[in-house]
């Protein structure tokens, strides 16, 4: 196997391995230190079924079932706990898959939960060539360079996590639309986190809805878009340009992600798992 890292704060690409096939011990434990250690791996010219994306992503624990959808859809009866985030829709116009082709902002993935998933992992099945790529954003890079002020500003701070719309923007199933964010429905977690290994990051989860607690809305709302102006900078990000067979694996407590809008004529379909999170968020 070899790794080759990035050149920006996130991500590393590994080739010489083959994911269809059972990994022996060596191998998973590459993949896991790497992954701790770069946060996003990517791994090209894969072929996986369903059976066998669900094999590799269970090496890092747990699966955890997407959460609710906006068209109250299972979308793979066979494998509940594989998502389909498509584009496309079937001959009847019935969706075969969440978020559509705008736009999905930054966010960490169902961060609105107690126990929100350790890690994603995302197979491309069909892509559009040149447009729709993933962004992946390092919160640890931006954690240590917050400036002091605005450090001082977070400390000991909880954030509301909105629960009632997906990344695209949609009301997911059973929610209503709320106006006063200190109502937003959603788990809350500090602001500042620390992971297994001790290492600090800013987990903000998304922008839309959120709230942080015990601040005045104004007050709330001028400090999130100062912490979200920092964490979009460039410099902690790096996207990826998908081919039909990639799989991009990431630390979803550490890392944010977003998506590009790509032509609604084009079809993209991606199978996704997560790796389920058995503890809270710790400060
Ligand atoms: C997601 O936000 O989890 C999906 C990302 C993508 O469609 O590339």
């Amino acid at each position: 196997m070899k790794l080759t890292i990035f050149s920006g704060a996130i991500g590393a690409n590994v080739d010489g391995i083959d994911l269809s096939q059972p990994l022996d011990a060596k191998a998973i434990d590459f993949i896991k230190s790497s992954w701790s250690e770069h946060l996003v791996l990517r791994f090209r010219n894969q072929r996986l079924n369903d059976d066998e994306l669900a094999r590799f992503s269970k090496y890092f624990g747990e699966l955890d079932p997407p959460g609710p959808n906006p068209y109250g859809i299972n979308f793979l009866p066979d494998h509940p706990e594989i998502n389909v985030i498509s584009n496309v829709k079937d001959e009847g116009g019935t969706p075969i898959g969440n978020l559509g082709d705008g736009e999905a902002v930054w966010h960490a993935d169902m961060t609105y939960i107690d126990n929100p998933p350790e890690a994603g992992v995302l197979y491309a099945i069909e892509v559009p060539a040149g447009q729709g790529d993933t962004h992946f954003a390092n919160m640890i890079a931006a954690y240590s360079e917050l400036d002091s002020e605005l450090l001082s500003r977070i400390e000991g701070k909880t954030l509301i996590h909105d629960a009632a719309h997906n990344s695209a923007g949609m009301l997911r199933k059973g929610y209503q639309e709320i106006s006063d964010v200190t109502l937003t429905p959603g788990a809350r977690h500090p602001i500042v986190v620390t992971d297994a290994l001790g290492r600090r990051a800013l987990f903000l989860g998304r922008r839309p809805y959120a709230y942080i607690m015990g601040l005045d809305v104004d007050e709330s709302d001028a400090l999130l878009d100062a912490l979200w102006k920092h964490v979009s900078q460039s410099k902690f990000n790096w996207k990826n340009e998908w081919q039909k067979g990639d799989v991009v694996m990431w630390q979803n407590r550490m890392v944010l992600h977003r998506r590009d809008a790509f032509d609604p004529a084009a079809r993209r379909i991606m199978h996704r798992t997560q790796i389920k999170g058995l503890s809270p968020i710790v400060a």
